[in-house]
């Protein structure tokens, strides 16, 4: 397997650190410069999702002979990598060299006799690998390696934070362990080309991409699996200009708005999936939303996924995320803390209503770190005076043009370490005047609010959409005494005292619940602060006033 954390810790915002995304194996035998350059997102999706049409998914039976498995797949072609995993059952994707390995494959099984089965006759890339002699089957003396597809309990995750020697070190930890694998990576890329598969049935030229935390470099081991059918490959249509006197009917009927074509795209594409996609299972069809899109759950991967129709701003929003994530290894860390400690907290949650989503959440940080002096990442419109002539795009009345290329944007030379940043960004929320001002990320500052929603983010794109319009007064609130109790935890903190009474401390200390945590062990530690101390702590936080708290998130 790969290693999984390809992240050193190291606090200086010249760290040289690749995205999970942008790494993989076959790059270890080129040289150094080539290996490090850090791909544009085009490039990684491009070659991701090449990589997973050459890709197939093999059931294995509980004791395997993985020799006898490799050699029998091999007479089909050369096998480039390969890795197990469990998921009801052990699983193993198997990526060939070459794209006709695969259509060798199938034709050396064949469909199941029409008489025992009833089959529709679609030959998948799913197969069940299982050998008429179980004795020739049987397991090998070395056990086969399992490639975790899902992250350890917080409970776990606290206990290994314990044991490292800074706050930024622990959030390293953290984002080791949460992080996307090479290997999960490759699951997502496959199930996305799994559906394309079935698309393509109704629609030939189309595509399925994944979007969001799957490709931002933010998605944590357990995410979903955003994808949408794209039907509109720049690439191939760019060059075609109209020649002749003919229009066509673009390949379908002529539909009163694009909202209904969407509906009935993702209509006929859902009941496809529902009924003849192979482990997809759970399929609902939401075509009511403001954003219309299929839910099912893929069953030999584990994913749950959510399939809309090409949202080409939304893929510039994963696009600026994925440049963000890579700029500096400390973005990816603090967001990664931020989530979980808000997900902890209850401040998240994986079904939607009135919280904060993780979404919004990522670009709270990012706003953070463009407000270091000096600022940590650009902003939107820095990011667009980089731009060159193949980065310009206008998306429905909106400029989205900004730099794909990394090595154009220059290196910050804000050397603050995570240790202060984490304590600075809740201070920053936890004082944040969110009655009158929203977050906007394309200018770096804070502006005032168009419309009275309590947290107001701009979408960087859409100017006039808030991309947390969902928050509620209440969840706002809840936030903001968060944010503030936790500065003072890691405000407070005497580490060595607390390390030698074996205590959680630092971020470990901010992912127990508060209200776990025991009140007399709380009473005692602010006995022995002075109390001198205390009354700086609390006007640093600004809690001595307790209309404070109402005063600024505006009730
Ligand atoms: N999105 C958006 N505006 C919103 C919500 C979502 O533009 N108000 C887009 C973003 O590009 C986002 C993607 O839709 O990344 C997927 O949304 P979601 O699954 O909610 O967020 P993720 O970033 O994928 O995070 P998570 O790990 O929670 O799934
Ligand atoms: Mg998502």
């Amino acid at each position: 397997g790969q290693p999984r954390g390809q992240v050193r810790p190291g606090s200086s915002g010249a760290a040289v650190q690749r995205a999970p995304q942008a790494a993989g194996p076959e790059e270890a035998g080129e040289d150094a410069e080539v290996s490090t350059r850090k791909k544009t997102f085009a490039e990684v999706q491009t070659e991701r999702l090449e990589q997973a049409e050459r890709t197939v998914l093999i059931k294995c039976p509980p004791k395997l002979n993985e020799k006898k498995l490799l050699q029998y797949l091999s007479s089909h072609g050369n096998i480039k990598s390969h890795f197990f995993f469990e998921n009801r059952g052990i699983h193993a994707l198997i990526e060939f060299s070459e794209k006709n390995s695969i259509a060798s494959l199938q034709d050396a099984i064949g469909l199941p006799s029409a008489a025992e089965y009833h089959v529709v006759p679609f030959k998948s890339r799913l197969f069940t690998f299982m050998l008429k002699n179980p004795v020739s089957q049987a397991a090998e003396e070395t056990p086969l390696h399992l490639s975790p597809q899902s992250h350890i309990p917080v409970k776990e995750l606290i206990e290994k934070l314990c044991h490292a020697d800074s706050i930024s070190s622990q959030m390293y930890i953290l984002l080791n362990e949460y992080q996307l694998t090479d290997e999960n990576i490759k699951l997502r890329y496959l199930v996305c080309s799994l559906v394309r598969d079935f698309a393509r049935a109704y629609f030939p030229d189309s595509t399925v991409k994944p979007f969001g935390s799957s490709v931002n470099t933010f998605g944590k081991l357990g995410c979903d699996v955003d994808m949408f059918l794209d039907f509109h490959d720049t690439q191939k249509h760019a060059a075609k200009t109209k020649k002749g006197p003919f229009d066509m009917e673009y390949q379908m009927k002529r539909l009163p708005s694009e909202r209904l074509a969407t509906q009935k795209i993702l209509s006929v594409v859902g009941d496809c999936l529902d009924n003849f996609g192979p482990g997809c299972v759970s399929v609902q069809k939401i075509l009511n939303a403001r954003c219309p899109l299929v839910k099912f759950s893929h069953q030999p991967t584990g994913f749950q996924c959510d399939l809309s129709v090409s949202n080409s701003i939304a893929i510039k929003s994963s696009e600026l995320l994925y440049i963000y994530g890579c700029l500096d290894s400390r973005v990816r860390a603090l967001v990664f803390s931020v989530r979980c400690w808000a997900r902890v907290h209850g401040l998240t949650n994986s079904i939607p209503g009135t919280w904060i989503t993780n979404f919004s959440l990522t670009m709270m940080v990012m706003f953070f770190l463009q407000r270091r002096s000096p600022p940590i990442i650009p902003t939107l419109d820095q990011l667009k005076e980089l731009a060159d002539q193949k980065d310009k795009l206008v998306i429905g009345g909106y400029d989205c043009s900004f730099v794909s290329d990394l090595s154009k944007i220059k290196c910050t030379s804000n050397t603050e370490t995570l240790d202060v940043l984490l304590g600075d960004f809740f201070e920053y929320y936890g004082n944040f005047d969110f009655r009158r001002n929203s977050i906007n990320l394309r200018k770096g500052k804070e502006v005032n609010k168009p419309e009275s929603s309590p947290l107001y983010i701009w979408n960087p794109f859409e100017q006039d959409l808030n991309i947390s319009k969902n928050v509620n007064q209440p969840q706002l609130e809840k936030f903001v005494a968060m944010a503030r109790e936790s500065a003072w935890i890691l405000r407070k903190e005497q580490k060595a005292q607390q390390m030698t009474n074996k205590e959680p401390w630092g971020l470990a200390a901010l992912l127990i619940p508060f209200g776990k945590s025991n009140s007399n062990k709380m009473k005692n530690r602010m006995k022995g602060i002075g109390s001198e101390t205390i009354r700086n702590l609390l006007d640093s936080l600004k809690l001595n006033n307790p209309t404070n708290l109402q005063k600024a998130v505006g009730k």
